[in-house]
């Protein structure tokens, strides 16, 4: 993926009049996040499967779901049912993440590894060998809540994840999420993120749809 992809995430759209605000959105872009939490990884509880499985009957976009949850592969297969296209877990959360990895990819899903900005990059180091997943979230707020303001190091981090893709040759995507606006997205993009995850800024939005609008312009401008 060299092309900017924007994933808005539904975390901060009106659960009310979810599919509105999905479809507001959904002709410019080709992804959307799903954030699930359970209120044990993180102090937080969001949307699961029965919600997932819902949109999934009336919306086409790429489903790129964000498990934020202590023993991710009890659920991977529900996951799958409920229409997830990537799956993305949190590193720290799996006594045996590349197994996670292979069952995701075995099931015909993509296989992501999520990064806590608390957690040193180093733990993620066989994760970004050449075919050892195919995308690396890079978390650039503390995960649990939308509308928090970014963390300054992730760009630094992103960057240094960017560098040893490169160096291993691995095609796994970067993804980002968390304080992405319209001042943040620049740099992230010029770190290497292409993945970009936007929920506030999105769906907080009156017109959600020029807001996914600006938000790729800018990144695409910075990686020209
Ligand atoms: C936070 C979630 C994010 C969240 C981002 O833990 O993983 O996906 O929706 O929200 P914003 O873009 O508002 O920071
Ligand atoms: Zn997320």
């Amino acid at each position: 993926m060299n092309q900017i992809e924007i994933a808005p995430s539904i975390l901060s759209a009106d659960f009310g009049y979810l599919m509105r605000d999905i479809e507001s959105i959904s002709s410019e872009c080709r992804y959307l996040h799903l954030d699930v939490m359970d209120g044990h990884y993180v102090p937080n509880i969001s949307i699961g499967l029965p919600v997932i499985a819902s949109i999934r009957k009336h919306c086409d976009l790429i489903f790129d779901t964000h498990l934020m949850m202590t023993e991710p592969e009890k659920y991977i297969e529900d996951f799958v049912k409920a229409g997830s296209d990537r799956i993305t877990f949190h590193v720290e959360c799996s006594d045996d993440p590349h197994g996670l990895i292979k069952k995701i990819r075995d099931l015909g899903l993509a296989a992501g590894v999520a990064i806590h900005p608390d957690t040193p990059i180093e733990k993620i180091y066989p994760f970004l060998e050449k075919g050892a997943c195919d995308q690396i979230l890079v978390m650039s707020v503390r995960p649990g809540f939308g509308g928090q303001s970014y963390l300054e190091g992730s760009t630094q981090r992103i960057s240094h994840v960017r560098e040893i893709l490169d160096r291993n040759g691995s095609e796994a995507v970067i993804s980002v999420d968390g304080g992405i606006n319209i001042r943040t997205i620049a740099d992230v993009a010029a770190a290497g993120a292409r993945l970009i995850v936007a929920g506030s800024t999105v769906f907080k939005k009156e017109d959600k749809a020029q807001a996914v609008r600006d938000l790729k312009k800018i990144a695409e401008e910075s990686i020209r």
